[in-house]
């Protein structure tokens, strides 16, 4: 179990493109029970409604989404360079059907009992602020839904209140 020391979003320094388009992250959600990760790449950090949120953007498709609509909480974890196969696992592989934690090699791990990532070294700790349902009537640039949505699997825009980052 890896020490976490707090991290006071005003001094956090990261780029957000390279962050989430290049580095990529793990979406936890659920409880000590029973939770599940993965990967994503869309997403960003920002002020809303007077906080400071992440959003996030999870397909109806995905195991993850069932967690992220049942709790109040989720986590953003960044990782090393290192960790990249087990990024790789965790966005090419659906928690339903096994434990995606054992398999990837990456151990879960709470605080405030909300899920993490233990080997990451960036975690983001969320309270969902709200769940959006992206619909198509709300595209202006309607080369989306060629783009992106042609199965309908559509996305539901997360925005969580950051309301802890810690690091290592
Ligand atoms: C680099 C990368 C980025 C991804 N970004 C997203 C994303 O932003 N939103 C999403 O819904 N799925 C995204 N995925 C796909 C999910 O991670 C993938 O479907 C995963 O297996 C879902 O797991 P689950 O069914 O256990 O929730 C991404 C996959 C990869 C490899």
């Amino acid at each position: 179990m890896h020490t976490f020391q707090p991290y006071p979003i005003d001094l956090l320094e990261m780029n957000p493109f390279t962050k989430f388009r290049k580095e990529w992250a793990l979406v936890t959600a659920g409880s000590k029970a029973k939770c599940n990760t993965m990967t994503i790449s869309w997403g960003g950090v920002g002020v809303l409604w007077n906080k400071n949120v992440v959003y996030v953007f999870v397909r109806d498709s995905r195991y993850t989404k069932e967690f992220m609509d049942q709790g109040d909480f989720f986590s953003l974890s960044f990782f090393e360079e290192k960790y990249r196969p087990a990024l790789n696992y965790c966005g090419a592989n659906s928690g339903r059907g096994e434990d995606k934690f054992e398999e990837a090699g990456i151990t879960p791990a709470f605080r405030h009992s909300i899920p993490y990532v233990d080997e990451a070294n960036l975690v983001m700790l969320c309270r969902k602020m709200a769940a959006v349902p992206i619909t198509e009537d709300t595209f202006n640039d309607k080369a989306i839904t060629k783009d992106f949505y042609k199965d309908g699997d559509l996305h539901t825009m997360y925005v969580g209140e950051i309301i802890e980052a810690m690091a290592r």
